[in-house]
């Protein structure tokens, strides 16, 4: 069977893409990250992409008149590339349905807090600062509203009384660095079913 074909659409540091490329390299994917998506050309993402030999869409949205005129190129690209599976690892754009609808089902999203606890930005503080105990990370599929969708694994991170923002941070990229490439993998072999909310990993 031809293997699963992935694209990670990233905004940003891009320590996740790089987890899942090296990954990709250990031979613990079970995929084949094709294709990096990223809104801004100054990202270290696209430094990394480079470095690995993976090729890179890079856009900038004000050149676009709309979101879905550069979701069209995006889907094209896709399409051409035969792509499987959609990751969004620290993408900062909300996806229209021409995306969407095109990937229903086959978009996943990482996020470093238990959902639905903490959706949105800036959530690692936002935990810190409210003075949970626990947090964590979420793998979840994404449907177009923001960090809803099925959940497909989640991982808990205790916050310690000394912690900072820092090094509350560096424990949950660290969980979500093993976590989004287990998924990945989970997906590739064919584990993964979803009904309603509710997702079976076999
Ligand atoms: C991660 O914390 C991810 O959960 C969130 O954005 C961050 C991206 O980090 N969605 P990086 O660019 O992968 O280093």
């Amino acid at each position: 069977m031809a293997k699963l074909q992935v694209a990670v659409f990233a905004s940003g540091n891009g320590s996740n893409f790089q987890a899942l490329v090296d990954a990709e390299r250990e031979g613990r994917l079970g995929a084949e990250i094709r294709l990096l998506v990223c809104n801004r050309p100054e990202a270290p993402v696209v430094k990394r992409a480079e470095a690995a030999g993976i090729p890179a869409f890079v856009f900038r949205p004000k050149d676009y008149p709309s979101r879905e005129a550069y979701e069209k190129e995006i889907l094209a690209e896709l399409t051409r590339l035969d792509i499987g599976l959609i990751v969004l690892a620290g993408f900062m754009r909300i996806l229209t349905s021409v995306i969407v609808d095109a990937y229903a089902g086959r978009i996943i999203n990482i996020h470093p807090a238990l959902l639905p606890a903490f959706p949105g930005l800036n959530v690692i503080r936002e935990a810190l600062e409210y003075g949970v105990k626990v947090t964590g990370v979420t793998v979840h599929f994404a449907d177009g509203n923001l960090d809803a969708g099925p959940i497909i694994a989640q991982e808990a991170v205790k916050i310690e009384e000394d912690d900072t923002e820092e090094t509350l941070a560096e424990r949950i990229h660290k969980v979500e660095h093993r976590l989004l490439p287990e998924v990945v993998r989970k997906i590739a072999e064919g584990r993964v079913r979803v009904e309603g909310r509710r997702v079976y990993v076999r």
